[in-house]
């Protein structure tokens, strides 16, 4: 390498070895977002934020954390909560951020859908936001069991039991995952793992695909219509900024961002001081005991349309456990099980506008029946439902959307 010129700055200094400069460039100054978006497009920089919180707060909670079932009850419950100064706050912010990342990962995942950001070119940004999905749901889960209550032992009893459903391997995969024939420390040791460590670092790593993966297909905009980016950008930076159908990454978009995270980070801290119980269910503050078995036991809220789906066909656990799996897996597939192309917002769609609402509507009901005992009418309602939401993604989609798809071919010609 050839003897560098002396540096006059700290900054200059490190762009010798590092290209901050260019890097600064490519990821911030010169990475060209549309301006015709919304808040909702906010809701990626606040899961973000949200994410960041979840880790910082993890590292201190794991301090006092004793991944032990004689131990962990306490560890969380006693020492956290009233010996360790300030470690109510760092809880109270771990389980509020637990719970707010699910509910703005749906509004995102739901923008996304709405705006037609999952399909052409942008296929990539979706597997990885759903893939994203998933994994939170692993980590929201074995985070669950680690205070070791009563809901934490038998949510983990039950979601374990449903592998041994799976034909011929079913038994001996249950036996895998629990590392023991019943839920018990080995259990809570390799769940305390894959909460603090495996979930996290794979989390980080898809992130670093969704992120990546935003780069080429470009941000989507409200109407859906694509420009040229590199003519905007020229427009931009030759100071027709008024005119220019494009904005920086950094200061313009963030600027619009980071006011949302302001206003998201307020309801965060009044939650985590004033309405933490919603996040924290009194049952599980009941220690953990195999030999008795609460009266209702449900997931978190986040998980409870899917658990509803596993209960709704009530005569038949093996369909019961055939529509869950699909539930899980359904996401994935929307790039495909959309037959139209054409990237278009829902009221803009003539059909797939009602789709969009009925499915909002569908996954809210069985969100409320989740919760609900499934006895009686309620058992009928939580059928009827999860069938509505097989159908809507199975058969409507694909046939709504390639019914508007002709018409639209049949329009222009
Ligand atoms: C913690 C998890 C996630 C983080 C931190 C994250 C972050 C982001 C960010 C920063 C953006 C760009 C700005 C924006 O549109 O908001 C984005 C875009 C996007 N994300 Fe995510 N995301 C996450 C989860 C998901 C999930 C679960 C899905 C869907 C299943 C998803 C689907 C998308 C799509 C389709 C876009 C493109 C939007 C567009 O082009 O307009 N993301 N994400």
């Amino acid at each position: 390498m050839a003897e560098l010129k002396k540096a006059n700055s700290v900054g200059e200094w490190f762009d010798q070895r590092l290209q901050t400069t260019t890097l600064t460039k490519v990821l911030m100054t010169e990475y060209w977002i549309p301006k015709r978006i919304n808040f909702l497009w906010s809701f990626g920089m606040v899961l973000a934020t949200l994410f960041t919180v979840l880790v910082i707060t993890g590292i201190f909670l794991m301090m006092y954390y004793k991944p032990d079932t004689q131990l962990a009850f306490y560890s969380v419950n006693y020492t956290i909560m009233h010996e360790v100064a300030f470690g109510w706050l760092i809880r109270h912010m771990h389980a509020v951020a637990a719970t707010l990342i699910f509910l703005f990962i749906y509004i995102h995942m739901f923008t996304g859908l709405y705006y037609g950001s999952f399909k052409s070119g942008r296929e990539l940004i979706w597997l990885s936001g759903v893939l994203l999905f998933v994994t939170f749901c692993a980590a929201g889960f074995s985070g669950y069991m680690l205070p070791w209550g009563q809901m934490s032992y038998w949510a983990a009893a039950v979601i374990t039991n449903l592998f041994g459903e799976i034909p011929i391997i079913g038994p001996e995969l249950v036996i895998w995952i629990r590392g023991d024939y019943v839920v018990g420390d080995a259990t809570l040791t390799r769940f305390f793992m894959l909460h603090v460590f495996l979930l996290p670092v794979v989390i980080m790593l898809i992130l670093g695909l969704h992120f990546y993966a935003l780069r080429t297909p470009h941000v989507n905009t409200e109407e859906g219509e694509d420009c040229d980016f590199e003519a905007e950008a020229r427009k931009y930076q030759a100071g027709d900024k008024k005119n220019s159908k494009v904005m920086p990454f950094w200061p313009k978009f963030m600027a619009e961002d980071i006011f949302v995270m302001c206003v998201v980070m307020t309801l965060f801290f009044f939650l985590v001081f004033y309405g933490y119980h919603f996040a924290l269910d009194p049952v599980n503050a009941i220690p953990a005991d195999p030999m008795v078995t609460p009266q209702f036991i449900y997931p978190e809220w986040y998980f409870l349309w899917s658990y509803e789906v596993l209960r709704g066909f009530f005569f038949s656990s093996d369909l019961g456990l055939i529509a869950f799996g699909i539930a899980n897996v359904v996401f994935f597939l929307f790039p495909w099980l959309d037959r139209d192309p054409k990237v278009l917002p829902m009221h803009k769609r003539p059909y797939m506008k009602y789709w969009f609402w009925a499915l909002m509507i569908t996954l809210v009901g069985l969100t409320i029946y989740g919760k609900l005992p499934a006895t009686g009418p309620n058992a009928w309602v939580g059928l009827v439902l999860s069938v509505s939401f097989l159908l809507l993604v199975l058969v409507l989609m694909p046939l709504l959307s390639s019914m508007e798809r002709k018409k639209r071919e049949r329009e222009a010609a």
